[in-house]
């Protein structure tokens, strides 16, 4: 109940007040070092934010500042964001290219058709959308750091992340094994965005 109300709260400022994208820019000095300039990830296990939808990037703010979502990194990161910036910093990293599939990072053609084929399996897509560039509360997954959706990916499995409370997650990944996961998570990352 309490979720639902603080949710509602989230959408109502959303909409009541339009984000400052300036102040995001500025803010967003402070993610550089973990998230990259722009938005783009350099850093292991650490996602790129770059396109994702500014409903999910909002979600998750308010999730790590709550700690529904927990990570040692970024939850002290959020419990400093006001809400207000947590609308800037969401518009500012929503509006900047999404990452582009590494070049230099060869794909393994049997492993990329076995990912296919399990998203295919899993209707990832009625979600994460046709071109898994996500929408509202549902991220970006194409070109993704592969590092981070596998973590991702067994962070669900685990019951370690459960975010918002609403179980779609654990439910897609319940009947999944590692394997899956890891062909999910190379399917996904040489996916262009
Ligand atoms: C010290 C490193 C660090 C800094 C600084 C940092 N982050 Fe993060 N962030 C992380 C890591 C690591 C994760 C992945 C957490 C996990 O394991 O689930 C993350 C996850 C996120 C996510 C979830 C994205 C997703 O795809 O699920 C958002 C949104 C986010 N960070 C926003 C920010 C913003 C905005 C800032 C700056 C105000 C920031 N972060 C600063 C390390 C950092
Ligand atoms: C019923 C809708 C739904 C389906 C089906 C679905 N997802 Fe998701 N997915 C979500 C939502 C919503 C989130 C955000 C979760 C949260 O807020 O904690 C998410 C998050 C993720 C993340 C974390 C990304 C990040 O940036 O943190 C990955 C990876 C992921 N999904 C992969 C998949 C894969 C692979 C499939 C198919 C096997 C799939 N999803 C099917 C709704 C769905």
């Amino acid at each position: 109940m309490k979720l639902v109300v603080l949710f509602a709260a989230v959408l109502a400022t959303g909409v009541a007040a339009a984000a400052d994208l300036a102040a995001g820019a500025a803010k967003a000095q402070t993610c550089v070092p973990c998230h990259g300039p722009a938005g783009i990830s350099q850093v292991a296990e650490t996602p790129s934010l770059a396109g994702q939808p500014d409903g999910f990037l909002q979600w998750q703010l308010v999730f790590f500042r709550t700690g529904t979502r927990k990570s040692p990194l970024m939850q002290p990161m959020a419990a400093t964001l006001k809400d207000d910036d947590i609308r800037n910093l969401a518009a500012y990293f929503s509006a900047q290219k999404p990452p582009r599939v590494d070049p230099a990072a060869k794909a393994d053609e049997a492993l990329v058709a076995a990912g296919r084929k399990v998203a295919q399996g899993n209707r990832c897509t009625s979600c994460h959308k046709d071109d898994f560039s996500g929408a509202q509360a549902t991220p970006r997954l194409a070109a993704q750091r592969e590092d981070y959706l596998l973590k991702a990916l067994r962070d669900f499995k685990a019951g370690r992340r459960v975010g918002g409370g609403v179980a779609a997650m654990a439910d897609v990944v319940y009947p999944l094994v590692d394997d899956d996961l890891r062909a999910l998570a190379h399917f996904l990352a040489h996916m262009p965005s």
